[in-house]
């Protein structure tokens, strides 16, 4: 039997371990598609392996808005199951390593990068991003996506990020911001449900990068196009019912249909939103 979380890391990893996207349900898709597993290529799974809004299109503006070439070492913080760390390898032939603390996420990530034969670019370490497993300036680029709304330490995050960078390097992400100040109901709500923690405002992240001597070369507000994205998503995770039941059961499927719904009315109503961040760290 599964042990009861103890700690926020556990209940995130918890969420994770069962989510309704994952391995399982992606080869399933493939395999309807009648595309033969054996022959898969990353376009391939590009339609299902990416766990933030906007799927590919968005990772492009964000990998070009880092600057990222085949030149490049970048590290995804909180790579989930490795999409984007993949897309960006096939596309720009740069080394990509995935970060994230949640095993079978990372188990996942591995098995589905050997699949498509990424595996001598696209590396996958466990580990929490508060604490990461790296020796201080390894990585060109950082990128990050859609995760960092889990973290509640996020003064150690960024701090965490800006000590793997190179000097001169660049840390490009796109995270849930509140656009206001939320009510301790909603932002319980939104702990138990989807379990968040001190979801960060645009400026706080801009407060926390130039603390540390960062340089914030981008900050676009992309609330209102991820408005869209979420309820489109909504429907997208109410689609795989069936693969969800089939996995977890019936009362996970319920469980998250509500808390991925009342999530997506903050993002309607604009108490959520979205940035995408650009920063440099500076030359020594
Ligand atoms: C929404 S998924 C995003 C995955 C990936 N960025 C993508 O776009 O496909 C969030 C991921 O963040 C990871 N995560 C959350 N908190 C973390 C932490 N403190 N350290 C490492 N990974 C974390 C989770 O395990 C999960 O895989």
């Amino acid at each position: 039997m599964p042990k009861a979380p103890t700690s926020h890391s556990d209940t995130v990893i918890e969420f994770y371990d069962t989510h309704p996207i994952n391995e399982d349900e992606i080869l399933q898709k493939i395999q309807a598609q009648g595309k033969s597993v054996e022959q898969l290529t990353q376009i391939d799974l590009a339609e299902f392996d990416q766990d933030h809004y906007g799927g590919t299109a968005f990772l492009d503006v964000l990998a070009d808005a880092a600057g990222i070439t085949e030149h490049h070492h970048v590290l995804d913080v909180c790579s989930g199951m490795g999409g984007p760390a993949r897309w960006i390898a096939h596309w720009r032939s740069c080394r990509v390593t995935g970060l994230d603390f949640t095993l079978s996420r990372v188990e996942s990530a591995r098995r589905l990068t050997q699949l498509v034969k990424l595996d001598a670019l696209v590396k996958f370490a466990h580990g929490d991003a508060t604490d990461m497993p790296f020796d201080a300036e390894q990585f060109d680029i950082l990128l990050a996506q859609e995760s960092w709304l889990h973290i509640a330490d996020k003064s150690k995050l960024v701090a965490e990020c800006m000590r793997v960078l190179k000097p001169g390097g660049t840390l490009a992400f796109t995270d849930i911001v509140a656009n206001v100040k939320l009510d301790p109901q909603t932002e319980q709500r939104l702990a138990d449900g989807m379990h968040t923690a001190n979801i960060a405002t645009a400026d706080e992240y801009v407060r926390l990068v130039t603390a540390l001597g960062g340089t914030v070369v981008s900050q676009d507000d992309i609330s209102a196009q991820w408005r869209v994205v979420l309820q489109d998503r909504l429907q997208m995770f109410r689609s795989l019912r069936d693969t969800t039941v089939a996995k977890f059961g019936v009362d996970r499927f319920t469980e998250y249909d509500n808390a991925y719904s009342h999530y997506v009315d903050c993002f309607v109503s604009n108490n959520l939103g979205g940035v995408r961040l650009v920063a440099k760290k500076p030359l020594d």
